[in-house]
């Protein structure tokens, strides 16, 4: 089950015939690795992967991927079981801890998060430094890295229990900050959090709710919500995730580090894609444009990309799309919306699925295809659709964070390059530059 103990190896000869052995480590699933870390001091030379497609960075017990036939496992359990049959704060809990909870665990674990869905009444003056028509993302980075400011006693990464609080209060605070962005935004009082909510209707509560009316809970809504954070919970070593750990890997404070998650996870390639969707369907506007729009996706002169299309370790059907496609399908049922960008959706879905270009390159929906439709449906604004997606996958990041702390072989992360700048020169005075 473990990394340790290898005993298979590869064998490289290096342009002047030195021959080195490379040692091959099993994980329990899942391609093997071949070790390289000596490679540099045996034979001078680094390993060259752009944009990661081949390079494993660490060694996780957390997420399993198998992107050729569309798994995804969290600690062993198989994402549409704990979708259909458990609520986010137990797979959080599971995420986290790496076992399911017991019941008397579950209750300690909510409690324990619920205790701390405030945030510091001082904070809610930083709010008022942003413009009204900031974007939710940009005061998540500010505010979450601010947080640092607030909370020093959970600061201190040397210290287990600090760890453990600085986690409860990511995954607390996060819904209260998000939401607190929206009603900003649209200049309505905050809504303090109420913890007899579960976590995904107290989120519905504090974006929805106003203080001078009761706010009607919709199960099918709260449901759908929960459903959403599940399937954002953890993807393994993702962007957003591998620059959490990043950051994490010189010692700087977990709030430092959640923040610059968020920050990559804003742009439109990862989490920035469900509002993407929604702005490229926008920009497609009926039905009858749905084929030139495929055309132009499919234009290597364009930049044109289907948003929500594609995956970099999914070449099958993306396994959280699946179970946010029949969500996406029976929240809009359930509301009977009729709009018309969602029937641009589903044409697009459509003619992509059978279209020979996005079937040979495997590019299917994926989560965030889905994702900003049923959102969209619910009624939340396309900009704080991945504020939603970074306050769900905090769970994620915190558990990584954590795994990577309490890993004996963790060092700062530090890549190395293909230097193909000038060499060496000498300085030219300014008078006699041309
Ligand atoms: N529309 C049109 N063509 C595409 C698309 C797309 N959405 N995605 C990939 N391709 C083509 C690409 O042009 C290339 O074609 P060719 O082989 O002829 O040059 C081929 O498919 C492989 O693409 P790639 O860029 O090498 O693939 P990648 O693994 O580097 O990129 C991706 C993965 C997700 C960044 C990309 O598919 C994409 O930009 N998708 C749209 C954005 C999106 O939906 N992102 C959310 C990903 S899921 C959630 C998350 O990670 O946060």
């Amino acid at each position: 089950m473990t990394a340790k103990g290898a005993n298979k190896v590869a064998t490289l000869t290096d342009p002047t015939g030195k021959t080195i052995q490379l040692p091959i480590i099993d994980g329990s699933i899942g391609p093997s690795v071949i070790d390289v870390r000596k490679l540099y001091s045996d034979t001078g030379h680094f390993t060259y992967d752009p944009g990661y497609t081949s390079t494993g960075s660490c060694e996780s017990k957390i997420t399993y991927i198998d992107g050729d036939q569309g798994i995804l496992l969290h600690r062993g359990y198989a994402i549409e079981e704990l979708a259909d049959k458990g609520d986010f704060l137990e797979v959080a809990y599971l995420i986290l801890n790496g076992e399911l909870p017991n019941k008397e665990q579950k209750a300690g674990f909510v409690k324990n998060v619920t205790y701390h869905t405030m945030v510091h009444e001082q904070m809610t003056q930083f709010w008022r430094g942003f413009r009204r028509d900031a974007h939710p993302m940009a005061v998540m980075c500010g505010v979450v890295g601010a947080m640092a400011a607030f909370y020093h006693d959970s600061t201190n990464i040397s210290d287990p229990r600090q760890r453990k609080i600085a986690s409860y209060r990511l995954i607390a605070k996060m819904p209260t900050i998000a939401a607190m962005a929206y009603k900003y935004s649209v200049g309505q009082p905050f809504m303090y959090p109420q913890n007899k909510l579960n976590y995904a209707e107290n989120f519905l509560y504090m974006m929805f709710g106003i203080p001078c009316e009761e706010y009607k809970m919709s199960p099918v809504l709260a449901k759908a919500m929960d459903r959403i954070f599940i399937l954002h919970a953890d993807h393994e070593q993702n962007a957003s995730t591998s620059t959490v750990r990043l950051a994490g890997s010189s010692g700087a404070n977990p709030f430092a580090c959640i923040a610059a998650g968020i920050a990559s996870l804003w742009g439109p390639a990862h989490g920035g894609a469900n509002e993407a969707v929604l702005e490229m369907l926008g920009e497609i506007g009926s039905k009858d444009k749905v084929g030139d729009a495929v055309k132009r996706a499919k234009d290597k002169d364009s930049s044109f990309r289907l948003m929500g299309f594609g995956h970099r370790v999914y070449k099958n059907f993306d396994p959280r799309a699946k179970i946010m496609q029949k969500t996406c399908h029976e929240v809009l049922g359930e509301l009977g919306i009729k709009d018309p960008l969602l029937d641009v959706a589903m044409e697009l879905e459509k003619v992509a699925l059978q279209d020979d270009y996005f079937v040979q390159r495997k590019l299917y929906p994926n989560v965030d295809f889905y994702s900003g439709i049923i959102l969209k449906a619910m009624g939340i604004p396309t900009s704080m659709f991945t504020a939603i997606f970074a306050l769900a996958r905090t769970v994620g990041w915190v558990a990584q964070w954590r795994e990577m702390i309490e890993d004996p072989q963790q060092k700062i992360g530090r890549p190395r390059q293909l230097y193909t700048g000038q060499t060496q020169r000498p300085y030219v005075a300014l008078e006699k530059r041309g």
